[in-house]
């Protein structure tokens, strides 16, 4: 991949894969990455949240310097009454609109690269994403071509984008893809069936509107698989090597929320608790889009590009097993976030250690979660394979705990 964590925050040139190194150069590496850490770099769009926002998104538009709005959602919010308030807000607002909606789960690179050819074919000048975490991140991805051409593939990886966006307006109907706040776009490439992962810091949209109403909506399974991606977006996030004191007060408040919220959200539906879901996103989506990510999703983006699977339940069933392996090189942090998933500290790391095990066995049980690779329908013989793709993911750079081949397919065995 050729990315080091400085590359990653700093936007230092790449050079050899972290992967590859020498000791010695690795040694003088995580020396470097451990000086860059009393550094601290946060960015986030401007963030509009609240209930009824959604009418907000016409003015959001204008105030862009939009005329003619590239509208990008999915079929199923459309159904939901969402889009139709949206369309109603760049009407009032005075601007033209263009739908388009031909993103599924997953979102492909033909589907990215036809909402780039309508773009410019009916000349539209700013991008509106609306729905989840697919069509967020097929708007991004319109966006990456509009401004730079070429093949959405071309930008796999780290920095790869020379010229800055359209403006971009994105605003999330579920409760944990972060993509709205976040400079990660994720393409399914359909050829190679994997998942590219696209990170920059011109990707982070311009605003992040966020109407926890639109939950009302959001079909029941999906409450627990965006919200458990969410829980995995702050826990690998705080765990990341480039967690900074800004990235790890967003991710505690992201858990302290899905502690409290999480469990009854699934099964009652509550306004106050589906909110809190709405917030945490939003906090983990601060949180991880600053420091990274790690092991989970380094392996969540190969299974969810060659099974098309769900991402937020891929992440809930690799999440215990890659928090086993981390916890032995973060006993510093275990107690803050044992406190984060609703524990007194008393300093004893071990009782911390063992809490926050617990804690997230309960919630993912709880909230129903699946917890094995095998009942999302991965194959066994394909575990080796996963288990190489992910060492190329950009996430893996930022894991607490170095990971080999080996490692990442006993993490895949246990979650089996
Ligand atoms: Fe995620």
């Amino acid at each position: 991949m050729g990315t080091s964590i400085a590359n990653v925050l700093f936007s230092v040139p790449a050079s050899e894969s972290a992967h590859t190194k020498s000791p010695e150069s690795r040694a003088m590496e995580q020396h470097n990455n451990s000086n860059m850490m009393h550094n601290c770099k946060f960015e986030v769009p401007e963030i509009i949240f609240g209930r009824g926002m959604l009418s907000q998104v016409g003015s959001c538009a204008r105030r862009l310097g939009g005329k003619k709005i590239f509208l990008v959602s999915d079929k199923g919010l459309f159904n939901a009454g969402w889009v139709d308030m949206a369309m109603r807000s760049l009407l009032d607002a005075g601007l033209e609109f263009i739908y388009y909606d031909n993103v599924t789960p997953n979102p492909k690179d033909h589907e990215v690269e036809d909402g780039f050819r309508e773009y410019l074919r009916h000349g539209a000048d700013v991008i509106v994403g609306l729905g989840g975490g697919s069509a967020m991140d097929a708007a991004k991805g319109v966006a990456i071509l509009v401004a730079n051409g070429g093949r959405i593939h071309d930008f796999e990886g780290h920095d790869k984008i020379s010229r800055p966006l359209p403006p971009l307006v994105l605003c999330p109907t579920t409760c944990g893809t972060g993509s709205d706040v976040s400079q990660f776009a994720v393409i399914n490439d359909t050829r190679r069936r994997c998942k590219i992962t696209i990170m920059s810091r011109c990707v982070a949209p311009d605003i992040s509107l966020t109407d926890p109403d639109t939950l009302a909506t959001l079909p029941d399974e999906f409450v627990c698989t965006t919200a458990t991606d969410a829980l995995s977006h702050a826990m690998e996030a705080f765990f990341s090597v480039a967690s900074t004191t800004l990235t790890d007060v967003h991710a505690i408040k992201a858990l302290r929320l899905l502690t409290a919220s999480l469990v009854t959200a699934v099964h009652e539906r509550r306004d106050d608790d589906m909110e809190n879901l709405a917030r945490a996103s939003l906090h983990a989506g601060m949180a991880f889009s600053n420091s990274l990510l790690g092991i989970v999703h380094a392996l969540a983006h190969p299974i969810g590009g060659l099974y098309d699977a769900n991402h937020g339940s891929i992440n809930a069933i690799l999440l215990p097993e890659v928090i086993r392996y981390d916890i032995p090189v973060v006993t510093d942090k275990l107690q803050e976030l044992a406190w984060g998933l609703g524990h007194r500290a008393n300093g004893d790391i071990s009782a911390a250690s063992d809490k926050i095990q617990e804690t997230l066995d309960a919630l993912l049980e709880a909230s129903g979660a699946p917890r094995s690779l095998r009942s999302i329908g991965v194959q066994r013989q394909d575990l080796p394979e996963l288990a190489k793709r992910a060492l190329q993911d950009v996430c893996i750079v930022t894991s607490p705990r170095e990971a080999d081949e080996e490692d990442l397919l006993n993490i895949l065995e246990r979650a089996f």
